[in-house]
Order: C-alpha cells, then sequence, then structure tokens
C-alpha cells in the first residue's frame, strides 16, 4: 500500500460544525487568483472540504474527505453503496475514473421480464435485486492511491466522527425520509435505519461508524473483503439479491481517457461512456455553435431560444437511445457521433419554428438522487465528482450490520428496448443488461481549462437533466456574461425526445407564463418538471485568475472560496 493509513485525525463533531461559521452560502464573493473552492451539496461536507484543503490537502484528499463525509449527512445520495465518475485535472493534466456499479455476474438480459415477457418496473429500482456492485470506496482508494497526499485515515475520519457521534438531523432529510417511506416499507429495511429521523436531533449511525473504520484501517480492502463484504452477501441472500463475495472482490474501478474537445477558447473535459453525460455536453455545445446565427441575438430563455434548445435536445436523446452503452461492451460509434460533419447533418433538420416529429428524430447514424462537488485547490488542482445511488436513497435497502444503502443503479440499463427507464429515457440493445456491464449514465462531472489551467469545475444530479443542466449553465455563463450566482439562479428547462414534445422547467423558478403560452402555440406541452433537478456546484476562474464558487440556491448545499 504505497499510502500511509496511520495517524487517524480524531475529530469532533462539535469541531467539524464549529466550521460551518467560516464555509460561505450559497454564493460566496470572488476570491483571487491562487485561492482554492469547494462547492458542495451539504454544509457539513463543505467544511470538511475546506479544513482538509487548509491542513495541506490537495484537491484529491478534499473530495475523498467530501464523499464519504456524504456518504453520512446526505444518506440520500451521498454514498459507499453506489457509484459514479470523477473528472480530474492534476499537476497540468487530465484523467477520469470511472467507479460506476457493475452488474452482477449472475445478472442477464431479462432479469426484469416477467414470464410473460412484460417488464417489471418495480424490481430494478426497489429492494436487493435493484442493486448494482458498489464502486465507489474502490473508486476513491484509487483516486488517492494515485493522487493523494494525505493519509487516507485522516480523510475517513470526519465521516466516522459525524456517523459515530451524530449530527443535528436537517429537517430537508426529514422530508426526503418521508417521502420514500411508502414505497420502501415491507420491501426493505429502511424504516428500521431511517424511520426514527426528527428534525434538530442528533441522528447518529453507530453500524456505519465501524464501516467507515474498516475502510480507515485495510483501505478499499475494508469494504470489498472481510466484515463489510461479508455483511453485503449476507443482506443479498435475505433479500433474493445478486451480489456475492466475487462480485465484490472482483469489482475494479476503470482510469479512462476522458473525453475531451475544443471548444471556443476552452478545452473541455468531461466524462466518457459508461456516461451518456461528456457525449451530449459535447454535442449541444458544438451544434449549438453550428447554429450561432439561429440563436444570435435570442433572449435568454426566450420562447425561440427554447424551441432550439428542445431541437438539440431532441436529437441528442435519440442518439443516445440508439447507440450508447459501456464501450467494454459494446461499440459505440461515438468518433463517428462527434464530427463537425455528423453534426451538421443532425443540424440541418432542425425546424426552425415548429417541434420537429419525434418519431422522425432517430439515431442519426438514439424520486432521483445522485449528487456532485467541485473543488479546487491552492494549486490549480481540480476535482469534479459526480456519484450516486441512483433515486432518492436507492434501493432502499440498509446492509444489516454494516449501516449504508445500496444503490439501485440497475434500473439505468434497459430492461427491454424502448422501455423507459425511472427517468423516461429509452434505450436498446447497447444497454441491454449483461453480467459485470456498466449500466449507461448521463452524469457528466465536466472541467473546462483555458491555456492548460482550470476555467470551470461544473456538474448536477438530475438523472436525465444532468447534461441539460450542464449545458445551460455554461451557455449562460459564456453567451449570456451571467455570474455564477445569476448562471445557476436561471430558470432551467428540459426536454429529452419522450414525452412527445414535451418541455419541463425547475419547479422552483418556472417559466414566466407568455413564454409557456409561446410555446404552446409551437406544439409543446410545458409544464414545470416534477421534481426539483440540477444542484449545481460550481467553481469558475475567469481569464484574470479571480476565482468564484456557487452551489444551487434550490437545495442545501454550501460554497466557499478559501484565500491563499
Ligand atoms: O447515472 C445516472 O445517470 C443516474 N443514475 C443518475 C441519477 C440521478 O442523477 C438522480 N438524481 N437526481
Amino acid at each position: 500500500m504505497a499510502k500511509s493509513m496511520s495517524q487517524p485525525v480524531a475529530k469532533s463533531v462539535a469541531w467539524i460544525a464549529s466550521l460551518l461559521l467560516f464555509v460561505g452560502g450559497f454564493y460566496t464573493s470572488p476570491g483571487q487568483a491562487g485561492d482554492a473552492a469547494v462547492a458542495s451539496p451539504e454544509p457539513l461536507a463543505t467544511a470538511v472540504a475546506v479544513e482538509v484543503l487548509e491542513r495541506g490537502g490537495n484537491a484529491v484528499d478534499a473530495a475523498v474527505a467530501v464523499a464519504f463525509t456524504l456518504a453520512v449527512t446526505l444518506p440520500d445520495a451521498g454514498n459507499i453503496g453506489g457509484g459514479g465518475f470523477m473528472t480530474l485535472s492534476m499537476n497540468g493534466a487530465t484523467a477520469f475514473l470511472d467507479y460506476r456499479e457493475t452488474a452482477p455476474a449472475a445478472a442477464h438480459r431479462d432479469l426484469y421480464l416477467d414470464a410473460n415477457g412484460d417488464v417489471m418496473s418495480e424490481a430494478s429500482l426497489t429492494g436487493h435485486r435493484a442493486v448494482g456492485t458498489p464502486g465507489t470506496v474502490a473508486g476513491l482508494w484509487a483516486a488517492h492511491q494515485r493522487y493523494g497526499s494525505l493519509p487516507w485515515a485522516s480523510l475517513v475520519a470526519p465521516a466516522i466522527a459525524l456517523a459515530r457521534d451524530g449530527f443535528d438531523t436537517p429537517a430537508w432529510l426529514v422530508s426526503y425520509a418521508e417521502d420514500i417511506r411508502e414505497r420502501f416499507s415491507g420491501t426493505t429495511n429502511f424504516e428500521r435505519y431511517f424511520g426514527e429521523l426528527r428534525a434538530g436531533e442528533l441522528f447518529a449511525q453507530p453500524e456505519l461508524a465501524r464501516t467507515l473504520e474498516h475502510i480507515a484501517s485495510h483501505g478499499q480492502d475494508g469494504f470489498y473483503r472481510g466484515a463489510v463484504a461479508d455483511a453485503i452477501v449476507a443482506e443479498m441472500e435475505r433479500g433474493d439479491g445478486l451480489i456475492t463475495a466475487e462480485d465484490l472482490a472482483d469489482y475494479k474501478p476503470v482510469w479512462r481517457r476522458p473525453l475531451s474537445a475544443a471548444w471556443r477558447d476552452y478545452e473541455l473535459v468531461t466524462a466518457p461512456l459508461p456516461s451518456s453525460g461528456g457525449f451530449a455536453i459535447i454535442q449541444f455545445l458544438k451544434m449549438r455553435d453550428l447554429l450561432t446565427s439561429a440563436f444570435a441575438g435570442l433572449a435568454h430563455n426566450s420562447p425561440q431560444y427554447l424551441h432550439l434548445k428542445a431541437e438539440l435536445e431532441k436529437r441528442i436523446f435519440a442518439d443516445r437511445a440508439r447507440y450508447l452503452g459501456d464501450p467494454d461492451f459494446v461499440d459505440v460509434p461515438l468518433r463517428s457521433l462527434l464530427t463537425e460533419n455528423y453534426l451538421r447533418e443532425r443540424i440541418a433538420t432542425v425546424n426552425p419554428i415548429e417541434p420537429s416529429i419525434t418519431e422522425s428524430v432517430r439515431g442519426g447514424l438514439e424520486p432521483r438522487h445522485t449528487t456532485h462537488f467541485s473543488i479546487l485547490d491552492f494549486d490549480g488542482n481540480a476535482v469534479s465528482n459526480t456519484y450516486t445511488l441512483n433515486t432518492d436513497f436507492g434501493s432502499g435497502v440498509v446492509v444489516t450490520g454494516a449501516g449504508f444503502l445500496l444503490n439501485n443503479e440497475m434500473d439505468d440499463f434497459s430492461a427491454a428496448p424502448g422501455q423507459p427507464n425511472y427517468y423516461g429515457v429509452v434505450g436498446d440493445e447497447a444497454n441491454a443488461i449483461a453480467p459485470n456491464k456498466r449500466m449507461l449514465s448521463s452524469m457528466a462531472p465536466t472541467i473546462l481549462r483555458r491555456d492548460g489551467k482550470v476555467a470551470m469545475v461544473v456538474g448536477a444530479m438530475g438523472g436525465s437533466t444532468i447534461f441539460t443542466t450542464v449545458y445551460q449553465v455554461i451557455v449562460n455563463l459564456e453567451d449570456y456574461a451571467m455570474d455564477p450566482r445569476d448562471a445557476l439562479a436561471a430558470t432551467r428547462v428540459h426536454h429529452q425526445l419522450y414525452p412527445v414534445n414535451t418541455i419541463t422547467y425547475s419547479p422552483t423558478t418556472p417559466l414566466p407564463e407568455a413564454t409557456v403560452a409561446a410555446l404552446q402555440e409551437r406544439g409543446y406541452v410545458v409544464i414545470p418538471h416534477d421534481w426539483e433537478f440540477g444542484n449545481v456546484q460550481l467553481i469558475t476562474v475567469d481569464a484574470e485568475g479571480t476565482v468564484r464558487a456557487a452551489s444551487d440556491h434550490r437545495f442545501q448545499g454550501r460554497a466557499s472560496v478559501l484565500a491563499r
């Protein structure tokens, strides 16, 4: 083991909470060149990152500590029982770590079909059979092995303290757990672990604290082998789940070449397959620029602007459905899908006035909790990390004795061709279930670099709305010269091929009625999205080096800029 695991920093919760006083708000006043910054979806996690960076940790050290902390303080999405993606810019070079869950070896194409061949949609969402082999702990370990500078155990220590001693239960956590209770009751042990939450009372998770202690002492082996692995396997056996000791022992995160593209003055560095997120952002930005004259002078979120955006979304989601899946299992013509010639052909059919007919847009050659955080360290290194249990609180299954929730990522496969998943997105053979395969994702942790230096660190949650959200934030900043606060505050609008010609907007920041009426006139159904999406965590560094950070005001996060 390359990195020392000794010297745990025994932090108390009171001490972590005291840091909250110094960690900013949704939006912080700009810092200076060389400052560090954090934007995370939960204040205690931001406080932990601030402490790690001030202790001399780099962006990866802070990311590891934040990820473990969120597994305690944001249990609906932060996790050790899920998986994710990390985009990095470290020491001037970019990298990408895929720690997505995999289908257990016993999974097969028709796993979620009943005897008549009909899809059992609840089976891929709730309970033991919905769980993919978790990747988070192996991913954080791999990132730390390659880049970490502080001892591993010291980065797990704050999470251990928060799990062991508890933290004041925020009202939002009580209401999230309340909202999901019914779905999980009877089929999972969720109630036993999250049934007693009371706002303002201490929420301690002693089993989770012990699990984290194993991880602190033994690294990834503390999760994939030994007592914690045994508890996962026992939990699977209790509920007819598929994950075995071999699945756990065999799990491997993958360092992949990030998907990158030149866009305007930037090098855009983002998620490759098995996420569709990076692919989509590049198609979006490039098609948008090929349509420069059509977009010229359009007011932000005007009906014409939103119509053209929906036309792009239709084409992107059609390609996603038709071609994309785990590149280790299917041949995806990604290069062809991103060439300028191909994108020119795609935009040639954009209808400037009316919605294109959905059925004619095909591949040209096809409740929701994830969480993102963005970190910039004092040396200009950055981590953009999105990880997930898939929907709120994942499968609802807690590993008995180990105290953590397991994902329901299996729902991101297509259970049958054309069958929409939880997010309403469809897929085909490329994303069919196969043993050890990774399910297609939309997560899009992204970094933009200017002259080799980090200029933007951005990402979001929200299933299929993730990359449409990231695209909007980039365009708000670049084309509409918004500052980070306004770029996040602006109404977000989404279209995804199906339901036909349906445009949704973020429910807490609705579109003006006149805009809705104008889009309806063109044939769109315009409605509020039925849940709030985005939770964007953004850091920007302008050409002068000024550092800004912003956390989506619709949620509970905290952004902080740390003076050098
Ligand atoms: O990987 C994906 O695309 C989904 N499992 C992400 C889920 C998500 O963003 C839920 N958040 N609201």
